[in-house]
């Protein structure tokens, strides 16, 4: 498989700018608004992970750490230029040979101060393209059930969801359900999905 695009194009509708790209470095300015955009978001339910932040040295720390994995790869939001979410497209551990063709999609969050302006669904859909040019033919994801917005946004991209864990988290002493959800991102041959030939 080829590597992966080191950008993603700026989205083309009117309003406030909105970009997306893949990153392998940061510039200061950039990790301290990722960091803040990250608290931030944790503060207000989280969703990807952490239930109380961590601190930004901390998140610092975790998000230079996953530029250094080989099967992360990191993708930003930016606003009007200012990083304000971010979302990880995973790649299989190299062993696993028989899952080698599906990616998963992790650790997605916009800050509260960013939402509704079409960022997630921006990010989403370019992550999504990445992997579908990486070859990948299915992107996985999961999401407690308490994540509307998440659901939502992910329904509305045809996400299928085939599963649900009900001891998938545990969020201020409550557990929590999980939804799993994949989308096939390759068009088949109707012959390989089972069709008749018309
Ligand atoms: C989910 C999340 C990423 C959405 O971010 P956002 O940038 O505001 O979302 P968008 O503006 O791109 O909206 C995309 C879609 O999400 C859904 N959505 C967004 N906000 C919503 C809300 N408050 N209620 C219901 N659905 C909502 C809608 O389907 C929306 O599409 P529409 O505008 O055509 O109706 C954001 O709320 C978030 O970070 N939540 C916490 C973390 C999380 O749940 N991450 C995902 C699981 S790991």
């Amino acid at each position: 498989m080829s590597d992966l695009p080191a950008e993603t194009r700026p989205a083309s509708s009117p309003g406030p700018l909105r970009a997306v790209e893949r990153v392998e470095e940061f510039s200061d300015d950039d990790l301290h608004a990722l960091c803040e955009a990250t608290h931030a978001a944790i503060i207000e339910g989280g969703g990807f992970g952490w239930v109380a932040p961590p601190g930004h040295r901390a998140l610092e720390s975790y998000f230079r750490g996953v530029l250094l994995v080989p099967e992360r790869a990191l993708f930003l939001a930016r606003l009007n230029g200012v990083v304000v979410g971010a979302a990880q497209l995973v790649r299989p551990p190299r062993n696993n040979e028989a899952q080698a063709f599906a990616a998963s999609l992790m650790h997605s969050f916009v800050a509260p101060y960013a939402r509704g302006h079409g960022m997630a669904r921006l990010l989403t859909v370019e992550v999504e393209e990445a992997a579908r040019a990486l070859g990948y033919q299915v992107l996985n994801l999961d999401v407690r059930e308490t994540q509307a917005a998440a659901l939502r946004l992910y329904e509305s991209l045809g996400f299928v969801r085939w599963g649900v864990h009900p001891a998938y988290a545990r969020v201020d002493g409550r557990t929590v359900r999980g939804f799993y959800y994949y989308k096939l991102l390759q068009t088949q041959p109707a012959r390989e999905r089972g069709e008749a030939a018309a």
